[in-house]
């Protein structure tokens, strides 16, 4: 059996883990920006996969979305969209990753021509790969840019619908400030009512009101980052009360500037605190690494102990959308590890 204290890195990598807040447009690698550039001739501004790589350097969440939209372009059929999934997919069990929820935004292809079919083919065939193939479960996340309209939004929800049968929930993503929750009521409304789930990124770099209106006008079942809890304790009461999962990501709160160092990360505190945090690799592609990679980010640099591993790998089952039996599957693997 792996030990903690002489390996952690492999002992966190076999504990089963689900990733819950990975979009698969952030998982676009500067390599795949160039072939399939080359594929289709589009002109890049960058000379080189290096010059590209070295590029990503952010200061705050918009600075991010505006090279991360440009990336997106690139991808035009639906072999595109599986290379893209089945790549990380491939990575992610490397990494001993046993689920997954998968984020895409439908508005950034419908609105430049690439139709929903062309997305889902290539995703859902690399979706049935990867259970083949690495026996990864999974669920999709479409979700709604919140710079753009409620009513772009509820046009999109529609779109979706001939695809009801593919994806379990919808999400809220892009710019946070100056775009509360409270602008999506409407399409949340519609949405639940289709008997879909939802979640929505909320205090990555907005303030905890955006938390409280996910979680009362969007009825939301997790929080996407929610770090910005922190701020306020009636809020942190209640998300550890009602057991109201985080899907929090180290490593993108370093390169967003949400927090200056990982030592100053609070994602062991909000565990301290009771609350059912969990750790993803938002878009690892741009953030400097995968799952493995940021629980080994906040091990070292928050001083974790095997304990608390544990509990995250947990949290992240439990905070899945997993049907009870299989929670209950890999709990016990779990437990298994953890008593070893
Ligand atoms: N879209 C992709 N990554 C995102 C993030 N970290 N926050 C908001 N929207 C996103
Ligand atoms: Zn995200």
């Amino acid at each position: 059996m792996i030990n903690f204290k002489s390996d952690p890195k492999n002992f966190i990598r076999a504990l089963p883990k689900a990733e819950l807040h990975v979009h698969i447009e952030g998982t676009l690698e500067p390599e795949m920006v160039f072939s399939l550039a080359g594929k289709y001739g589009i002109p890049l501004t960058y000379p080189d996969v290096d010059t590209l790589r070295n590029a990503y350097n952010f200061h705050d969440l918009q600075s991010f979305l505006d090279i991360y939209y440009q990336g997106v372009l690139v991808l035009k059929e639906a072999d595109d969209f599986f290379q893209l999934t089945y790549n990380y997919l491939k990575r992610a069990h490397d990494d001993g990753v046993v689920h997954v929820e998968i984020f895409f935004d439908p508005q950034s292809h419908l609105d430049r021509g690439i139709p929903l079919s062309i997305v889902f083919e290539g995703i859902n065939r690399a979706l049935a790969s990867g259970l083949k193939d690495f026996g990864i479960t999974s669920r999709l996340i479409p979700c709604f840019l919140r710079h753009l309209s409620s009513e772009s939004a509820m046009a999109t929800l529609d779109a979706l619908m001939p695809f009801r049968d593919s994806f379990c929930a919808v999400g809220l993503d892009s710019s946070e400030k100056g775009n509360p929750p409270s602008k999506f009521v409407p399409v949340f409304d519609q949405a639940r009512a289709l008997g879909l789930l939802t979640v929505a990124h909320a205090g990555e770099e907005g303030p905890p009101s955006y938390i409280w209106e996910a979680l009362d006008l969007l009825q939301v079942a997790r929080i996407d980052h929610g770090v910005g809890c922190e701020a306020d304790d009636v809020l942190c009461e209640r998300l550890a009360a009602e057991r109201i999962p985080l899907t929090v990501c180290p490593l993108s709160n370093i390169k967003l500037a949400v927090f200056k160092r990982i030592e100053q990360h609070n994602i062991k505190r909000l565990l301290k605190r009771g609350l059912c945090v969990t750790v993803s690799s938002d878009d690892p592609a741009y953030f400097g690494g995968y799952l493995l990679d940021n629980f080994m980010a906040i091990t070292e640099g928050l001083e974790l102990s095997e304990e608390d591993v544990v509990a995250l790998a947990r949290n992240s089952i439990e905070a899945s959308f997993l049907p009870s039996d299989e929670k209950t599957r890999w709990f016990n693997k779990i437990e298994r590890i953890a008593h070893a």
